[in-house]
Parts: structure tokens; C-alpha cells; sequence
């Protein structure tokens, strides 16, 4: 493929999809403030059910943040004047007075809780499909032993996902942690579903140097057999197939694969402002589950890894902040997958769109 030419677009949101808000664990009886797709949300959960609940964070009366407030059973308090909500935004006292005002309400969010996340509906609430939730079943499993956290990028998410679909940048940017020379120099397979929202992205290394996150962990020494398959549901989840083995070994004729090492690595990549993304990773892995040194040693050596993204995603950012209008980039084969991405969002936000008004009908 020779090189394209093009530019990243204004920042548009899809709107009308499932964002992870936080880790199910984040949110409990504190009051929790998330800025999603630029929408100030509080998060708490519910005495008797536990529930998750969120509610915009802006109190109808002067604005203040509810997230300054406190809770008393399952209603929430604002912290300034003390207007009280319930689970669905309704406001159901005011202080002076016994009558509420009618509009006095503030917006709920559709939520779901699954496999360990916290998914929230920022769009047109009818059409939150629980069901369309993706899921990342191995987070919650217990034949897999999960660290992650979340890191604040300041960027455009998505050049996060970008990032995210070309793993080429390992060999550059975490050399000597996750990157090896053969990163860079295999060729990947892309394919993508444009109906389906979703875009993979593999690369299979049959003779790799070991890295030392797979090293240190697996106890492998010399070289490997490295699969990395990409799988990306736009516009959030990233899931990371990473099978390791010593060179040679392949999988059983029957699919199994017992003499190989997996780790699932997943991303959560939501947008909070233009120019703000909450990047959710964790690790997972099916070997050395009860070993508390590679618990220890995955989470830091993958926590230095993120952050050497996140220092590159801000300074990537700043300087084309810099650009004038209309800067020109220039994408090589490796883009592949990142550029189906974009053109992925691009149409999914565009569906979140307001419909243009009809025009008034003829007279009869
Ligand atoms: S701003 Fe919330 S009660 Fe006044
Ligand atoms: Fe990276």
C-alpha cells in the first residue's frame, strides 16, 4: 500500500452507545464525579439493592455540583441549599416549601453493570439496549486473575485508539518492557465489520525475543511464539488476545492450547471532554494465578507502560494543537486498522446526530 494522506476531524461523539463509566468497585456510598462525553455525572450506589445509579451532576436549583453533596438513604442532598433527588433525578423535597416544582428534576442515565464494569447510556435513553452492552467476561471469571486501573489522558480519545490499533509503536515506545523488534517488523491482518462496528487487527510472531513482561512472568527463557489479536468494539471496549508460548509450540488439533501462556488484555476507552479520555486497562492471565509477585509485577510493569502512553498522547496532543488548520498525515500500512477505526466513529457519530427537521408538508 503506498502512503495516504489525511488529517484526524473535529471531535464528534457518539452519543448513542454504552460507555464504561467506572470499575463496579469505584462506585459505592461515596459520591463518585465522572465527566462523560462532556456530561458532568455523579455515581452512587443504592442502600437496599446496591444498584448503581447515575444522575447529572448539576442541581436544577443553582447548579452546584451534586457530587458536593451527600447521601441520605438512597435519595441524594445537594450541598448548597439542600434540594433532595431520588434514584431517577426526581426532586422530592426543597427546602422553604411544600411544593416541588413540577420540572424540578434532574436526568437519570441508563446503566448497566457487567463483568465487572459500569456502563452508561449517555444518548437518547429509548434507545438503550441493556443486551448491546459488550461484554468482557473473562474480567469477572475466576480461572482469570485480573489487575488494572484508569489513567486521564489529555487527548482527543482518539488518538487513544488509535494508539491501541497499532501495536507497532511497542517497538519504539516501550522498548525493553513490552516491545521487541519483531513488533514493528511483522506484518499485520486487518479485517473489519463495518456494519458491526468492530475491527481486528492480528499479528502473529512465530520467532520473537521474550520481553520482559512476558519473561518475568511466564518464566520462559528464550525465544517465544507471540500472537497478538486485536479485537476493537467501537467506540469503547479493546480487547487484547495475547497467546505466548516457546517457539514452535502451537495449539492442539482440537483448539486447546495447554502449553501456552494468555493473557487478555483489556482497554476501556471513554471520552470525557474534546480534549479528555479515561483510559480503563487491566490485565488478565490463566497462568500463575495465585503468584503474588507477577499480581505485583504485571500491574507496575503494566502501569509504567500505560503511562509512557499517556506522556506521549499528551505531548502527540499539544503539538497538534500547535498545527495550523488543515495539517496533513501520512498513513502506512500499520494504520490500517486505526484508520478503520476512525472512519468507524465518524459514522457512529454522525447516527447520534439530531435528524434535520422535516420540511412542513404541502397544504391540501
Ligand atoms: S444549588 Fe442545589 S439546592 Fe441550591
Ligand atoms: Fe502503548
Amino acid at each position: 500500500m503506498t502512503g495516504t494522506t489525511g488529517q484526524i476531524s473535529r471531535t464528534a461523539f457518539a452519543r448513542n452507545q454504552w460507555y464504561v463509566a467506572a470499575y463496579g468497585r469505584e462506585i459505592g456510598r461515596e459520591l463518585l464525579a465522572r465527566t462523560i462525553l462532556n456530561e458532568p455525572i455523579v455515581f452512587y450506589r443504592t442502600q437496599d439493592g446496591g444498584e448503581a445509579v447515575a444522575l447529572a451532576d448539576r442541581c436544577v436549583h443553582r447548579r452546584y455540583p451534586l457530587s458536593a453533596g451527600r447521601l441520605d438513604g438512597d435519595t441524594l442532598v445537594c450541598g448548597y441549599h439542600g434540594f433532595t433527588y431520588d434514584t431517577t433525578g426526581t426532586c422530592v423535597s426543597v427546602p422553604g416549601q411544600k411544593r416541588v416544582p413540577r420540572t424540578a428534576r434532574v436526568r437519570s442515565y441508563p446503566v448497566v453493570e457487567q463483568d465487572s464494569l459500569v456502563w452508561v447510556w449517555i444518548g437518547d435513553p429509548e434507545s438503550a439496549d441493556p443486551d448491546a452492552v459488550p461484554r468482557a467476561a473473562h474480567l469477572a471469571d475466576p480461572a482469570w486473575r485480573t489487575v488494572g486501573g484508569m489513567e486521564t489522558v489529555e487527548c482527543d480519545y482518539r488518538l487513544l485508539v488509535d494508539n491501541l490499533l497499532d501495536l507497532s509503536h511497542e517497538t519504539y515506545l516501550h522498548g525493553g518492557y513490552i516491545g521487541t523488534p519483531e513488533v514493528a517488523e511483522t506484518p499485520i491482518v486487518t479485517e473489519v465489520d463495518e456494519g458491526a462496528g468492530t475491527v481486528r487487527v492480528s499479528r502473529h510472531m512465530d520467532d520473537a525475543a521474550c520481553p520482559p513482561f512476558y519473561a518475568r512472568s511466564t518464566g520462559i527463557e528464550g525465544r517465544i511464539t507471540r500472537w497478538q489479536d486485536i479485537e476493537y468494539h467501537a467506540p469503547c471496549l479493546y480487547l487484547l488476545h495475547s497467546r505466548i508460548a516457546p517457539r514452535g509450540v502451537l495449539p492442539e488439533p482440537d483448539g486447546s492450547d495447554p502449553n501456552a501462556f494468555h493473557v487478555e488484555i483489556t482497554y476501556a476507552v471513554t471520552p470525557s471532554t474534546d480534549r479528555r479520555v479515561y483510559d480503563f486497562w487491566c490485565v488478565s492471565r490463566d497462568f500463575a494465578q495465585d503468584d503474588e509477585d507477577v499480581t505485583a509485577f504485571l500491574h507496575d510493569l503494566n502501569h509504567t507502560v500505560v503511562m509512557q502512553d499517556v506522556d506521549a498522547l499528551d505531548l502527540l496532543q499539544r503539538s497538534l494543537d500547535t498545527e495550523p488548520e488543515g495539517y496533513q498525515e501520512l498513513s502506512i500500512n500499520i494504520d490500517t486498522g486505526g484508520l478503520a477505526a476512525r472512519r468507524i466513529l465518524t459514522r457512529l457519530a454522525a447516527e447520534g446526530e439530531p435528524q434535520p427537521a422535516h420540511a412542513p408538508a404541502a397544504a391540501r
